[in-house]
């Protein structure tokens, strides 16, 4: 029977959104290859584990998986200390991703206007497809950094949010907090603007990084995770600090018991311990600058990054992509508009062995 309303197929998401699909394993990519290592550069992922004593903690924590879980209050707590803000204003989420569909669920109604920089993390323009917006895309700077004037520019009277990745994702440029405290300055106060500050613990200079989060202006929140400098993309955990309204809007949209207690106690744990991002942060630029040596001599010219990951201008990326492939190293191809990248994280010293023995085959 058919009572004339559109059918569940009908009613379908933008076909423009690419549907979930689940990566296959490393190891299962070195069987279908017949290679017996693979260099796992392509998901901007941290070369090292997780912090001192974090798996052991974690390993505790399994003898409790009855258990739905109890220990946000911890990790909020810490999360409040390290930014001086109040616990009223974190929502802890299952990684940073979801706090981006949350933000556009929340506050844009379809319709009205998303800006997004290009290129850049890819979850902003699929969300904002999801929930119905329109997506402005303002190109980046020549040197990977967001283009601020440009994006004041695209801002109109049906502009909901600004998502600013800061160090950008997938360039590395990153601009200092002067430049983005001027372009808030500027920004009218319909406008959210949400700071994505993924990668913030690989700036150098402030103490650990980004410690102090300013929430004098009611519409900027920012977005964080342990995916990165912590190592612990594997447990899915991220969160967002934002003025109160902000944080409650996501807390409503945000799921129950998303975020399990091992990744909870990981997190905690890894916080206080500052002098480990330090040395990760100072570990990744030794590695940065080795990749850069290694891009270069193989006529890659990566633009500047301050991050775990090298961009670099390139053509005919994807065959590129799959020839690296053959030979067991995983690099990400990169296009925005008629220009298209290579996008390489630094890895480990074997992943940077493997992927300069890669290159030279390909030349
Ligand atoms: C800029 C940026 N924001 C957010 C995320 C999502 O991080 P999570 O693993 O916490 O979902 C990523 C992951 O690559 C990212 O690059």
């Amino acid at each position: 029977m058919h009572d004339g309303g559109p059918t569940p197929a009908e009613r379908q998401v933008s076909d423009e959104i690419s549907p979930y699909s689940p990566d296959a394993s490393t190891a299962a990519i070195a069987v279908r290859l017949g290679v017996r290592r693979i260099a796992k550069l392509d998901a901007n992922e941290s070369a090292f584990g997780p912090f001192p004593g974090v798996a052991e903690a974690a390993a505790r924590a399994l003898t409790e998986t009855n258990r739905y879980p109890d220990r946000g209050q911890e990790l909020a707590a810490v999360i409040a200390d390290r930014h001086s803000v109040d616990q009223e204003s974190i929502v802890v989420t299952n990684g940073a991703d979801p706090l981006i569909g949350y933000l556009c669920q929340a506050f844009v109604p379809p319709g009205d206007d998303v800006i997004i920089p290009t290129p850049s993390f890819v979850t902003y323009r699929q969300d904002a497809l999801r929930y119905g917006a329109r997506v402005i895309e303002v190109p980046v700077r020549p040197d990977g950094c967001i283009d601020l004037p440009a994006t004041l520019e695209a801002i109109g009277v049906k502009t909901r949010i600004i998502f600013l990745c800061n160090p950008n994702n997938p360039t590395g440029g990153y601009l200092p907090p002067s430049d983005i405290a001027d372009f808030l300055d500027a920004v009218p106060s319909h406008v959210l603007v949400a700071l994505d500050q993924a990668y913030a613990e690989f700036v150098g200079d402030e103490p650990d990084t980004g410690a102090v989060l300013d929430l004098s202006r009611p519409n900027v929140c920012y977005l964080r995770t342990f995916s990165k400098i912590f190592g612990l993309a594997g447990l899915r955990v991220g969160y967002i600090v934002g003025p109160t309204p902000i944080a409650h809007a996501v807390g409503r949209l945000r799921h129950w018991y998303d975020v399990t207690d091992i990744a909870h106690i990981a997190a905690t744990l890894s916080l206080q311990q500052p002098d480990e991002i330090t040395r990760r942060r100072e570990a990744t630029t030794a590695a940065r600058l080795e990749l850069e040596q290694i891009m270069r001599s193989n006529d890659l010219e990566p633009l500047p990054s301050v991050t775990g990951f090298l961009l670099a201008p390139t053509t005919a990326v994807a065959t590129t992509v799959l020839r690296l492939e053959e030979q067991g190293v995983l690099v990400r191809a990169v296009v925005s508009g008629t220009q298209e990248y290579l996008r390489i994280a630094v890895g480990d010293a074997d992943d940077r062995a493997q992927l300069e023995a890669a290159l030279q085959q390909l030349r």
